[in-house]
């Protein structure tokens, strides 16, 4: 991973180039990484604030030989990356809320969006978008995600190096993508579930079209967040907004 760097002084979206590249025929592990986006997208066609030097905004174009539903785990394997990157370069200890946020201090600081390539033959890639936010103060965010994002600099009191980051995270990629293709999602389900806010704890999930509230008891080993409600029945989440109800 990061054998290829596009880097891009300002983009619409890292994921926007990262799919045209993708298409092009770019290899297994091209970074593209920008200053700023002026389009930065997040999960479920929201906005990502992504101002100029105050964050890490990069894609990451990955073609392992998967099936489709494998895609989820590639989210949680980031996950882990991202939350060993920020614990090696700062003091802070990160957690992850599923599926893919992390969290500092019960704020967001990191976000991932993947999302497929297909075509006739296939998924073609899976591009995985990583926004870490660094520098940014409380007033640099929007007003409307203000209460609920924070930045490492904010956490911390202390800038922190945005090019150790990407060193850090790029690595941490390496490893953990390399350790899934060849050993499965078992010691990085352990991994994902210690770093977790959300397991053990009494979760609302809201979805598309409907509304549960339970206990979050685990993930499947496809990354499946197993939701136990008050009729002890155990439903499959493959997809909602979380929230901690307790
Ligand atoms: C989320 O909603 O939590 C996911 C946010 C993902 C943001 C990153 S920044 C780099 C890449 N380019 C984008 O437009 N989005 C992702």
């Amino acid at each position: 991973i990061g054998q290829k760097i596009d880097y891009i002084e300002s983009c619409p979206s890292t994921q926007i180039i990262a799919h045209q590249l993708a298409q092009e025929g770019t290899p297994d592990g091209t970074v593209v990484l920008t200053e700023a986006q002026t389009a930065g997208r997040g999960r479920m066609a929201r906005k990502w604030d992504s101002a100029a030097g105050k964050g890490v905004w990069m894609s990451i174009i990955l073609r392992p030989d998967v099936v489709p539903q494998k895609a989820p785990q590639f989210t949680l394997v980031t996950a882990v990356a991202v939350v060993r990157a920020i614990e090696e370069v700062t003091k802070l200890q990160p957690k992850i809320k599923w599926p893919n946020d992390i969290l500092l201090n019960g704020k967001k600081c990191t976000g991932i969006l993947t999302e497929l390539q297909s075509d006739a033959d296939g998924i073609q890639a899976l591009i995985i978008g990583i926004g870490l936010n660094i520098n940014q103060e409380k007033e640099d965010f929007d007003p409307e995600v203000r209460d609920i994002a924070t930045s490492l600099k904010m956490e911390s009191g202390e800038m922190a190096s945005r090019q150790k980051l990407v060193q850090s995270l790029l690595y941490y990629m390496e490893i953990y993508t390399q350790m899934y293709i060849e050993e499965g999602f078992g010691m990085l389900k352990i991994l994902w579930e210690s770093y977790s806010t959300t397991i053990g704890q009494p979760v609302r999930a809201r979805m598309t079209n409907q509304t549960l509230e339970g206990i979050a008891e685990g993930i499947t080993d496809d990354g499946v967040l197993q939701l136990r409600t008050a009729d002890g029945k155990l439903h499959g989440i493959y997809s909602a907004d979380i929230e901690m109800t307790d």
